[in-house]
């Protein structure tokens, strides 16, 4: 079949006497380029949809009773040291608290089967705990209403690094132990206000990368860091914040789907999941110390999210690594988080190479990137501002899930090319991107993998993390000079949007036809 897995046996039996691993993947190849929409089960079994998240689209910061997150609070900092979009905010982004509605009359005439989208917890409950806010309320039934009006799934992520600003200046948000029964309280109000219509819940989004950007390099909210892993943070230490940062929210994760499980779950029929960063690794050489490498590269990357999900422990080489900096989970915690999801969402937007660095553990003061021990390398043929297109790298992302852990259902939450933001209404780097990871999703689907939706990154031109308003993946276009933000559709929406009615997938050479098809309304 497509995967093609070579391990030598010697190399096999090294791993499972020493390192109790699974062997690696080393070889994967897509082979699948012309297909269509109706190559992949139906759905409820299998959605196709787009996505974005509540400070990145919503505007309407200071609107309507909404409070500030801890993302409003960086974007309004002076980053001049670690961002080129400096002053960039999410203000006003899309505006769509405002025009939800013909937004969603956009996904209609793309034929989008699914949205994800993202619940603004200091919108809903502006102290972070207590009372709800009905203008908030109010504002996510419509939308919600709207999209099952118009027979959209709707898929909702509780946290998409927009924490209450109110409860981090209380007692350091998810640093301290005492989130976790205020993310359950927010859950609640959600599963039970929500829950007879959204039936997809992602508890939080990318908590890998979360974790890493906020705790560790400090380059993304709530911007801690410690010297010498981050340089412009007045406050954090990146030797031990982000383990624990990640095992509280590994336990309100578990918390809130525990709760979901036991008194929502039977009446409402929905699922609930989290959702990683993942790359796709390959050793940078065929030498065991790099095969090795790349092992621990997942472990670290992928493993010290998923493995106390799926087995109810860090992997043996994390805890090893980290030593006392990693807290341990309790018996009672690791039965709690083991096992607490449904299903598991991915981000996969590119591949790495992966290289053995020793020395990095010979360093006593050391962060969660010297615990991994590995150079990592970009693939050299990088254009600057776009990833490259390695689309191999989603089927060995959801290779990779199905060996080790079992083949759980998957969501593919992410996946998306970037661009310059005003460059051209015609993206032939991202049709070309979404043809090939279309396609490597296929030969996974084809290979077993438990694969059930997969959502491009991102439905409209958003405010970005890092790229502020300079760097996008939008389908569609957002002309932030028009005061009406008017959308305008790209090539990708188009070849989306054909792809989605049924069409077959159509060499990106000959798709220039389709930016001048009539059936969008712009
Ligand atoms: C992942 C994040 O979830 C999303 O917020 C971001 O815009 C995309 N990556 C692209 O950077």
């Amino acid at each position: 079949m497509v995967v093609v897995v070579v391990v030598s046996l010697c190399f096999q039996l090294f791993l499972l006497v020493n390192l109790a691993a699974p062997p690696l993947i080393l070889s994967i190849s897509v082979t699948t380029s012309n297909f269509s929409r109706h190559d992949f089960p139906l759905p409820p079994h299998f959605v196709f949809g787009s996505g974005t998240s509540a400070y990145q689209v919503e505007g309407a910061a200071f609107e309507d009773g909404r409070a500030s997150s801890i993302w409003d609070t960086f974007a309004h900092a002076d980053k001049t040291q670690i961002s080129a979009n400096d002053s960039a905010t999410g203000d006003i982004a899309c505006d769509s608290y405002h025009k939800y509605k013909e937004d969603i009359q956009l996904m209609v005439e793309t034929g989008l089967e699914a949205y994800r989208f993202s619940i603004s917890w200091p919108r809903l409950i502006p102290n972070g705990r207590g009372a709800v806010n009905p203008k908030g309320l109010k504002y996510y039934n419509n939308l919600i209403n709207e999209l099952i009006r118009h027979g959209i799934q709707p898929h909702a992520t509780l946290v998409h690094y927009d924490l209450p600003q109110a409860l981090e200046d209380e007692y350091g948000g998810c640093l301290s132990p005492k989130f976790v029964k205020d993310f359950m309280a927010y859950a609640e109000v959600c599963f039970r206000e929500f829950g007879d219509r959204v039936l997809y819940w992602t508890t939080f989004n990318e908590v890998n990368v979360f974790v890493l950007g906020g705790y560790d390099v400090g380059i993304t909210p709530p911007n801690r860091c410690s010297f010498p892993f981050g340089i412009n943070c007045s406050k954090g230490n990146s030797s031990s914040e982000p383990y624990i940062v990640a095992h509280n929210i590994l336990l309100a994760h578990a918390s809130a789907a525990n709760l979901y499980k036991n008194k929502y779950q039977g009446r409402q029929r929905g699922f609930i999941g989290i959702n990683v960063f993942a790359y796709w690794y390959i050793p940078s050489t065929n030498a065991t110390e790099d095969l090795i490498a790349t092992q621990r590269a997942n472990d670290f990357y992928i493993g010290w999210i998923i493995n106390p999900l799926v087995f109810g422990d860090y992997p043996k080489i994390v805890k090893k690594n980290a030593g006392s900096r990693i807290p341990e989970f309790t018996k009672v915690e690791s039965k709690l988080v083991k096992g607490s999801f449904d299903f598991l969402g991915v981000n996969h937007y590119n591949t790495l190479y992966i290289k053995d660095k020793p020395s990095s553990l010979k360093i006593n003061n050391r962060d969660f990137n010297a615990d991994m021990a590995v150079d990592i390398i970009l693939s050299n043929d990088t254009p600057p501002d776009e990833f490259p297109i390695t689309p191999s790298g989603l089927l060995g992302v959801l290779e990779y899930f199905k060996q080790f852990y079992g083949n759980p259902s998957i969501y593919s939450h992410e996946d998306g090319q970037q661009t310059q933001r005003n460059s051209t209404l015609h993206d032939s780097a991202r049709v070309k991107y979404l043809h090939g990871f279309i396609g490597s999703l296929l030969d996974a689907v084809r290979n077993g993998s438990n694969a059930r939706g997969y959502f491009t990154w991102s439905f409209l031109d958003v405010y970005e993390l890092l790229g502020g308003y300079g760097s996008c993946f939008g389908l569609y276009y957002v002309d932030l000079d028009d005061k009406d933000l008017k959308r305008y559709p790209k090539l990708s929406a188009h070849w989306y949007s054909n792809f989605l009615k049924g069409r077959s997938s159509i060499e990106v050479e000959n798709i220039s036809a389709l930016s001048h098809q009539s059936h969008f309304s712009q």
